[in-house]
């Protein structure tokens, strides 16, 4: 069965990016020419996803308004002659259908997946989360494989991962792999959140990406507040596993890599690995990165 339910987490307030989050979602910094979350959606439409649902907050409502068919806009590019601009919008066109809920409360990641639960029903689905943009310039088709590994294997969930290095792991959800025989889709034996490195059981973090059955609400229902006292989608996770269900990890490709815009390091890495690598202006921006440098 196809899926076509995308879960957008995008309800954290982005303490670690203050004062731009201050009333700006971090969702909506630019990265290049777009808002991350425009890559995050682009990259599930492209992957076949068709129906998606943000789990917002109240500071989040310039999300909803990005996705908007602003007609008002289209109508003054057509009449003041700037119809090559209407292009930039074709996304407002896409076959997607954008629903929203609020996470009134900030209990963790999986206190916000749970809010999706009345939407869900009973379809296995994807989730998203809406700081993190997969690939320069965003060609990731992890979620598509992912989806082929969970019909595969009739998984109960898949999650892509990301291998980063030691001094990282206390930042992600942190996997052991039953084996490593193949080292693209691999069988999860625990998986723990944010451990530091004595307890890190290997460098497989968490990619930011993942593929349920409706079964993990029933997980998260019954998931105590855990590391930073946060509802954990990590926990969840740990206890499918420990309740013998199937959970798989996919391998991000190196042209995969993440950016997860949650800090200033990895968002200036973002942006000027996006502005290399736009078509009209990259090798400006590389020029003058070069003579900024050589000055030095
Ligand atoms: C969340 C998850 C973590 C994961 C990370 C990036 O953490 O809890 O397991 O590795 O996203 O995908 P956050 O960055 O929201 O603190």
């Amino acid at each position: 069965m196809a899926i076509k339910l995308a879960v957008i987490p995008v309800a954290g307030r982005g303490t670690r990016l203050i004062p731009l989050t201050k009333s700006l979602p971090k969702e909506m910094l630019p990265v290049g020419r777009k808002p991350v979350v425009q890559y995050v959606v682009e990259e599930l439409s492209r992957s076949g996803l068709e129906r998606l649902l943000f789990v917002t907050g109240a500071t989040k409502t310039a999300i909803e308004n990005y996705f908007d068919l602003d007609v008002e806009l289209i109508d003054h590019l057509r009449k003041t002659g700037k119809e090559d601009l209407l292009e930039e919008l074709a996304f407002e066109k896409a076959d997607l259908q954008y629903f929203y809920t609020r996470q009134r409360r900030q209990l963790g990641l999986g206190h916000a997946i749970l809010c999706a639960e009345s939407f869900i029903g009973n379809e296995p689905f994807v989730v998203a989360l809406g700081d993190t943009i997969l690939g320069v310039p965003s060609k990731a088709n992890i979620v598509r494989r992912m989806i082929e590994q969970f019909e595969l294997k009739k998984a109960d969930a898949v999650i892509a991962f990301e291998e980063v290095p030691e001094s990282e792991v206390h930042r992600y959800g942190i996997a052991a792999p039953v084996s490593l025989r193949d080292p693209e889709v691999f069988r999860l034996a625990r998986i723990v959140e944010k451990p530091n490195v004595a307890e890190a059981p290997s460098c497989l973090a968490v990619a930011s990406r993942y593929v349920f059955r409706p079964s993990i609400f029933g997980y998260l229902r019954d998931t105590k507040p855990g590391k930073n006292n946060e509802i954990q989608l990590t926990d969840a996770i740990q206890a499918m596993i420990a309740d013998g269900k199937k959970v798989y990890g996919v391998r991000v490709l190196p042209e995969e890599h993440r950016f997860d815009i949650g800090n200033f390091g990895s968002y200036f890495d973002a942006f000027l690995e996006f502005a290399l690598a736009d078509p009209d202006h990259g090798e400006e921006v590389r020029r003058k990165m070069e003579s900024l440098l050589n000055k030095g």
